[in-house]
């Protein structure tokens, strides 16, 4: 039965919190697997608008039980204040099952991601600022501090101390800041253990045992492809791993256990943060599509870079993890243009390009080659079907098809639960 992967093929916000809760009515568990609440994830249900951090998208579905699996870091924060915010708009959400193996987010993450790329200046990532690099990188470093940890007081002190015995050096010698007290952390965090308690479990044999009794898991990705710390734009990437082999180390399933992979591509393309975009557009085109998109950041309220379709960016997600299907959101964003270029090669000092070249210096260099189709100016929100819409926007989606080489299953023509059109089931 089916373990499903949702990835973003991009570098984040196509839309896969909309794909995820859409797919919800047929889902069993709903588990993020990576990331934290550098997340933002938006989800429209009867013109309510939802944006979900830390939560997986498919907690607003009553039949869904979510889960935050070992992959994830956790500010335990962030997680009770996204769970209150929804209780006191109504929703009833169940509290998700939460891996013994995750990571949390501390305050002092927090304050060294924000302090270092202050540090940075002008060669900034621009993170989130919620903590998350730093979490992973202790967890790399094996000074994290786990879920499981909350529940033996002892160990949590002298982990937390240990933590932030190098920290605090670097904190008041380097960054001219006060020192972190760890029994103030550490008390923080214990304040959570009991209401916490009920729902921490071995993540991966309960994913695994809904597998072997044919429930079906959706794998909600986080982030994206190309801000993959090992297969994206590095060093402006996040510190984990979103893409779709991510779900198995992140959830703890082998890789039989997933049957479809799906990609999450915008029919432009947007980045948030540094790094290089070869299709970017810095002129009114740009502002159209920021305008028409709604591209303000669903976590940080910055306004994303926009750009054209770039199908060498979205090529590289396919191959490397195997999507199955893509599902293509906000084309009615597209409404409007004569023409609409996408690129298909890259031209780098002369030479072109046709796949993603591997080196970043080829990539800054790069100058993007666009094969102009024809846009429409009908309406295509109310489009239900493939055949309603106009023969411009078929011809759009089919040449999509094959630059990429996958098939486009599903297609958003609004943000609504409602406002898709699907082409080949995806459960
Ligand atoms: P995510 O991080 O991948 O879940 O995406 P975000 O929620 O950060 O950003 C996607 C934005 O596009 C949100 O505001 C969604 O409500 C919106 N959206 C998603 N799909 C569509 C679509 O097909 N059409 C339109 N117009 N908006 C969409
Ligand atoms: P969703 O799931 C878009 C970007 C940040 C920054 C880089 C590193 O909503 O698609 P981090 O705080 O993770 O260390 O920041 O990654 N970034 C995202 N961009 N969508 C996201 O998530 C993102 N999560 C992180 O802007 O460039
Ligand atoms: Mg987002």
């Amino acid at each position: 039965m089916p373990g499903i992967v949702i990835v973003g093929a991009q570098w984040g916000d196509e839309g896969k919190g909309k794909a995820t809760d859409q797919l919800g009515d047929r889902v069993d568990y709903c588990v993020r697997y990576s990331g934290g609440n550098n997340a933002g994830h938006t989800i429209v249900v009867n013109d309510e608008k939802y944006v979900l951090h830390l939560l997986p998208s498919g907690i607003l579905n009553p039949g869904v039980t979510p889960v935050l699996g070992n992959g994830v870091v956790i500010d335990l924060d962030v997680l009770y204040q996204e769970l209150d915010d929804l209780a006191a708009r109504g929703a009833e959400v169940q509290h998700p099952l939460v891996s013994a193996n995750a990571h949390v987010i501390t305050e002092y993450h927090k304050t060294i991601d924000k302090v270092t790329e202050r540090f940075l200046g002008k060669a900034k990532l621009g993170t989130t600022g919620r903590g998350v690099g730093p979490a992973y990188g202790d967890k790399v470093n094996r000074i994290g501090i786990r879920i499981q940890d909350l529940f033996d007081e002892s160990i949590l002190r002298r982990k937390v101390e240990a933590a932030l015995e190098q920290k605090n050096h670097l904190l008041v010698k380097v960054y001219n800041r006060r020192a972190i007290e760890p029994d103030e952390i550490t008390d923080h965090l214990l304040t959570f253990a009991d209401r916490l308690r009920p729902h921490v479990v071995d993540a991966s044999r309960v994913i695994n045992d809904a597998l072997d009794n044919d429930k079906v898991v959706l794998f909600e990705g986080a982030q994206a492809h190309h801000l993959d710390v090992d297969h994206g734009t590095y060093p402006y990437v996040t510190s984990s791993n979103p893409i779709a082999a991510g779900a198995c180390v992140g959830a703890g399933v082998g890789p039989t256990r997933i049957d479809r992979v799906v990609g999450i591509a915008k029919a432009y393309t947007t980045r948030v943060g540094s790094g290089p975009f070869v299709t970017e557009l810095h002129d009114v085109d740009g502002e159209k599509l920021r305008t028409i998109g709604n591209e303000f950041g669903a976590t940080t309220g910055r306004p994303r870079r926009c750009g054209w379709f770039d199908a060498l960016v979205v090529e590289d997600a396919v191959q490397a993890n195997a999507f199955t299907d893509v599902f293509l959101t906000k084309l009615d964003c597209l409404t409007g243009w004569e023409k609409i270029p996408v690129c298909v090669a890259y031209d780098v000092n002369g030479e072109r390009h046709e796949v993603l070249p591997y080196s970043q210096t080829d990539i800054h260099h790069a100058t993007p080659v666009y094969e102009f189709l024809d846009g429409w100016t009908e309406d295509i929100s109310k489009c239900r079907t493939f055949d309603e819409l106009p023969a411009n926007t078929q011809a759009y989606v089919r040449r999509l098809e094959e630059l990429i080489r996958c098939r486009i299953s599903g297609i958003g023509v609004g943000p609504g639960r409602e406002e898709t059109i699907s082409l080949h089931d995806l459960i």
